[in-house]
């Protein structure tokens, strides 16, 4: 049994009106109370960001946002700074998660940069990382993972790195309802606590939670939690009722 508390982390992704969301954490939180076992996430689209963080008052669940922009002001069109995640409460990021990876062209470089000012406003980045499905038929997947990783946290202190949570999330297993084996998913897990050692020294590696991200259910989730390495999910569909995702918690509660 590790030390790591285990994360629950939704990823509403581009659902949810204002009020949708009112009503979905409402019910999250009516389900859960104020239950302390679990770290609990929720990360609407921005236009829900400040309606659930009101209906989240008083809870243990808290708030993130699904991406950023690394400066802090300026002529950025559509885009949404880490101070203006803060002055709403949120207190997490999304960052690099492979749907922004493959449709926005974001690279390793500019998630990085977004690690960084996510930190230097005392936000918690959620770092996706992740194979596609032809990188892990030519075996690569590990060489992916880790120049992701590696790029990823570049630059990132010792004092900071703790702080920071990893999703491992295989981009064939994203929506498609194809989970990873607790075996497969759990080889990659261990891969990159190993990684993390190499980066900032085990007592630190010890304390950074691994999520595994990619078609995370009730059904699924009790066998992927129970794995040495694999500290939380990062929900996709799952979070969009409040059954499924308080099942998720309660299983992720319930690993000894
Ligand atoms: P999924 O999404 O649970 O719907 O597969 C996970 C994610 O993309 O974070």
């Amino acid at each position: 049994m590790s030390s790591r508390r285990k994360l629950i982390a939704g990823n509403w992704k581009m659902n949810k009106t204002s009020a949708d969301s009112t009503a979905l954490v409402t019910d999250i939180v009516a389900a859960i109370g104020r239950q302390a076992d679990v770290d609990v996430v929720v990360c609407p689209p921005f236009t829900s960001i400040e309606s659930a963080g009101k209906a989240l008052e008083g809870s243990t669940v808290k708030l993130g946002a699904q991406n950023m922009h690394p400066e802090a002001s300026g002529a950025f069109t559509g885009e949404i700074s880490a101070g203006m995640l803060r002055a709403l409460f949120a207190t997490h990021v999304i960052l690099g998660h492979s749907e922004r990876r493959a449709y926005f062209a974001e690279t390793d470089a500019f998630i990085n940069k977004k690690v960084i000012a996510a930190l230097k406003n005392q936000l918690k980045p959620i770092l996706c990382v992740g194979e596609t499905l032809a990188e892990r038929e030519a075996g690569s997947t590990l060489k992916v993972v880790q120049t992701q990783l590696e790029a990823g946290l570049e630059g990132v202190s010792k004092e900071l790195a703790a702080t920071v949570v990893i999703a491992y999330e295989p981009v064939w297993a994203i929506g498609t309802g194809k989970v990873a084996t607790t075996e497969q998913a759990q080889e990659v897990h261990a891969f990159i606590r190993g990684l993390l050692v190499k980066l900032f020294g085990d007592a630190i590696a010890q304390k950074v939670r691994i999520l595994y991200g990619g078609s995370m259910k009730p059904s699924n989730a009790p066998d992927l939690l129970a794995q040495k390495d694999i500290d939380g999910g990062l929900i996709g569909g799952a979070s969009l009722e409040a059954r499924s995702f308080v099942e998720l918690i309660t299983a992720a509660a319930a690993v000894k």
